[in-house]
């Protein structure tokens, strides 16, 4: 068999993994979504689903690429051959994910840009949705094609490919500094964050629980998907960084470790933005409430009109969309990995070929997103990415890998390698409690849906079909590749396959004493 990419040691699968998980999803889209869904009763929502359903789902998807050695396609299709469609699947609800991330990172290198004097000028609102964006009133307008963003949307392509070049090796290399970069910076706006005047009634309002929202199905499916979405949880990306791993490496502790992480920064990065929040509310004289804009424009408005009020405003814009753009790139590239990773186990393709055409492709199913609807369908995609896409390649996971694999066998190759070992509580997880809690969930946004109005832009069926044909587009196109034929490693007789697997692996499926 060829030989696998490695991690180069163990520290860089944990950075890339954090990388990964860290993005995007914990300062542009958490603040969003927790203001959105009650605030500190948020908050006990997504630990809650962290711990029973994160966590353990990292585990899961760790252990299933190192214990088939391939990425999230061959991973199921060595469960069972019939089983390869769904790993495609994966990765591409992944996929689309990471066409409309990129063109967040679009906006965070145009906002690099304009922070040199300041661009947005002292209505920074009416600056992002009108000359930014080029916003039109709905999203069956499509309005112009905003240039900026599309070079933008280039450069942030060309960045993520370059990223991976050289696979492991690079990704090894580049996330020291893409993590922990990131990391001081978020410090200095934590710091200056909770520092400002007016901060506290910001942090109030943050972390002030009204308990009556987890009383609200949909608070539970914020929050379960928002934990799917920040940990890069159901995007099959876990799954191909697993299949990296060398023996040694101990999954239990260090699906604990990224869990933590990722969750601790999205917390303390709450501090940044609603302490930032509480002031601009005391400048304002208004209330808090008056200066959250929730949805994904949050972060170009809000924090643009902060950053006017902030000694060395060129300084802090320049810092704060340089964090931002390098939290999101080891996401977006750790994704492309996922998909590459995948070409590369079907097809033997090259390592560079497998990138230049995700990255192509990736380009131009982003381009959409760069007109004047752009940010109207970005919101819609994205809910129902993480609604209806995330929620289903995670129940799959589980029913597939827990019934037909069978649970009790992969908690025993994860205790296997393991110092610390999971119980049998995994188990019921992952084969009844997870599959049913979320199904429940969808259940009852779907009814919520068709009962009352979507949104608001009150075209709730038309956007409803638009949602869900992206997803049948993806399943149907991964049914297309899976019957496409592979290489004859590929299509090796399953059997000698996991034989083989299982001999190099180690996995006795026994406890290990
Ligand atoms: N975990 C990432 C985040 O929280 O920003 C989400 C993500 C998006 C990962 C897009 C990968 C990706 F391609």
């Amino acid at each position: 068999m060829a030989k696998r990419d490695v991690w180069g040691s163990r520290t860089a699968f944990v950075l890339a993994s954090i990388g990964s998980a860290i993005g995007l999803g914990n300062l542009w889209r958490f603040p969003y979504v927790c203001y959105a869904n009650g605030g500190g009763a948020f908050l006990f929502a997504y630990a809650v689903c962290l711990l029973i359903a994160g966590i353990p789902l990292l585990m899961l998807e760790f252990a299933l690429g190192k214990r088939m050695d391939n990425a999230a396609p061959g991973a199921f299709r060595r469960i069972h051959p019939k089983f390869e469609w769904f790993g495609w699947f994966a990765v591409g609800i992944g996929f689309v994910i990471v066409t409309y991330y990129s063109g967040i990172m679009s906006y965070c290198i145009n906002y690099f840009v304009y922070s040199f004097n300041l661009s947005w000028g002292s209505n920074p609102e009416t600056f992002f949705f009108g000359k930014v964006l080029g916003m039109t009133d709905q999203p069956w307008e499509l309005g112009k094609l905003q240039w900026p963003l599309l070079i933008g949307l280039a450069i942030a392509w060309v960045w993520i490919v370059a990223s991976v070049w050289k696979g492991t090796k690079t990704v090894g290399k580049v996330v020291w500094f893409t993590v922990l970069g990131p990391w001081l910076l978020l410090l200095i706006f934590v710091i200056r964050g909770v520092t400002l005047d007016g901060a506290a009634e910001g942090l109030r309002y943050y972390l002030t629980p009204e308990w009556s929202k987890l009383l609200i199905p949909q608070v539970w499916l914020a929050a379960i998907t928002q934990v799917f979405f920040s940990l890069t949880v159901g995007f099959g990306v876990m799954i191909a960084y697993g299949s990296f791993i060398d023996d040694k490496t101990c999954i239990v502790k260090n699906a604990w470790i990224i869990g933590l992480a990722d969750a601790g920064t999205a917390i303390l990065g709450g501090f940044a933005v609603f302490g930032a929040l509480g002031h601009k509310a005391l400048i304002d004289g208004v209330a808090v409430s008056a200066v959250v804009k929730s949805g994904p424009g949050l972060t170009f408005v809000t924090y643009p009109e902060i950053i006017n009020g902030l000694p060395f405003p060129q300084l802090f814009g320049l810092l704060f969309f340089t964090m931002l753009g390098l939290l999101a790139i080891d996401s977006a590239f750790s994704l492309v990995e996922g998909v590459s990773a995948a070409l590369k186990d079907k097809f033997g393709w090259s390592h560079k070929r497998s990138n230049i055409t995700v990255g192509l492709f990736g380009l131009a199913l982003g381009i959409p997103y760069m007109f004047g609807a752009g940010i109207h369908m970005l919101d819609i995609v994205d809910r129902f990415m993480n609604f209806f896409g995330l929620t289903i390649v995670v129940i799959g996971e589980c029913l597939i890998v827990g019934w037909v694999f069978k649970a009790s066998g992969m908690r025993r190759f994860i205790n296997s390698h393991s110092e610390g070992k999971i119980g049998i509580w995994w188990d019921i997880r992952i084969q009844l409690i997870l599959p049913a809690l979320i199904l429940l969930m969808i259940g009852f946004e779907v009814y919520e849906r068709i009962m009352g109005p979507y949104g608001d832009f009150g075209l709730r069926s038309q956007e409803f079909i638009f949602g869900w044909l992206v997803i049948i587009i993806v399943f149907v196109a991964s049914i297309l590749i899976s019957s496409v034929k592979g290489t004859p490693e590929y299509e090796g007789r399953i059997s000698e396959i996991r034989k083989d697997i299982a001999d190099r692996s180690g996995d006795t499926r026994g406890e290990k004493s």
